[in-house]
């Protein structure tokens, strides 16, 4: 079970990375054309909003299972910094952008705005996002 929730983690972590990239790119040059606020910019803001959800769910199950997670947690496990980053940096700073998505995607169902101030919620919570979650990846798994 721990293992394949760590694996499934593992994966989702780099579709999200891709996905919100596309999604943002998407959006932004549907933005630059000037085009409504249509199906296609929903269904592509939709997908990453779920996709970071469902990611933070098996995130707080993980946060459970792992020896690295709440069961690590100790005044001596905050000096170090791996055993922070897992405890506390890495779970709070993504559930804050999961939170950042979710306005942004809020934000940009407001159909009393115009439809490229829809585009532009969309392009700065996604983007503030993936700044977040690009910074909060274990990256030094793979150094
Ligand atoms: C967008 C959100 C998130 C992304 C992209 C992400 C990404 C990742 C990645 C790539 C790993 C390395 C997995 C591996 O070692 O194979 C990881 C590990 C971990 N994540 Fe996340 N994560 C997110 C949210 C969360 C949240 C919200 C929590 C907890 C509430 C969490 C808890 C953990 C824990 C405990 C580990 C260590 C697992 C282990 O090696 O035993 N993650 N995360």
């Amino acid at each position: 079970m721990y293992i394949s929730l760590k694996e499934a983690h593992n994966i989702m972590g780099m579709a999200i990375l891709f996905l919100l990239l596309f999604a943002i790119i998407a959006i932004l040059i549907v933005f630059l054309r000037k085009k409504p606020f249509g199906k296609f910019s929903k269904v592509v803001s939709l997908i990453g909003l779920i996709i970071i959800h469902l990611q933070i769910n098996i995130g707080i199950a993980l946060y459970f299972l792992s020896p690295l997670g709440k069961s690590n947690f100790s005044g001596e496990s905050m000096k170090h910094t791996i055993s922070r980053f897992y405890i506390i940096e890495h779970p709070i700073g993504m559930i804050l952008a999961a939170v950042l998505i979710t306005i942004g995607y809020r934000r940009s169902k407001n159909t009393t705005r115009t439809n490229a101030n829809r585009h532009l919620q969309i392009l700065l919570f996604y983007g503030i996002s993936l700044a977040i979650i690009t910074y909060l990846i274990p990256w030094f798994l793979w150094n």
